[in-house]
């Protein structure tokens, strides 16, 4: 077990029903802080370059038109385990799927309207936090 970071993202269906707090709740209360936030919109050249590693899925065009449809929140999650602790806790990626009590099985629309994203290795999570993030404001 390690202290890990993490990116998470809020997405636009989620932002739109007003389910930030209560996400944001969620993590903190299984022990995750947050040591960056802030809400933006993304432009469609950032959310094809964010999703880049999924180019040549048939769904690739979709979700980065989804994620332009409303503002995001793009934040750094600090803690134990943080990367696999924060896709325990959004749960699977189609919601039809996601376990019970997670984000996903209960807030997600669909497996492209599912509420959050979470990095998925360490690998990925620095890629990521860099993405959105300076060292600076990485506060921990
Ligand atoms: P996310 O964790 O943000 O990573 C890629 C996203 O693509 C995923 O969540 C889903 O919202 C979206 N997506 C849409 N269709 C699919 C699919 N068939 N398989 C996997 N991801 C999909």
């Amino acid at each position: 077990m390690a202290i890990e970071r993490t990116l998470s993202i809020i997405k636009p269906d989620a932002t739109r029903r007003n389910l930030t707090g209560q996400i944001n709740a969620r993590l903190e209360e299984a022990g995750l802080s947050f040591v960056a936030q802030k809400r933006v919109r993304l432009t469609p050249e950032q959310a094809e370059a964010f999703y880049d590693v999924h180019k040549e899925r048939a769904f690739f065009e979709d979700l980065c038109n989804f994620m332009i449809t409303g503002p995001v929140v793009v934040q750094v999650l600090e803690g134990e385990d943080a990367i696999a602790k924060n896709r325990e806790i959004m749960g699977a990626t189609n919601p039809a799927n996601a376990d019970a009590g997670t984000i996903r099985k209960d807030f997600a629309e669909s497996i492209e309207a599912n509420s959050v994203h979470g990095s998925d290795a360490p690998d990925t999570a620095a890629r990521e936090i860099a993405f959105f993030f300076s060292e600076l404001e990485l506060v921990g």
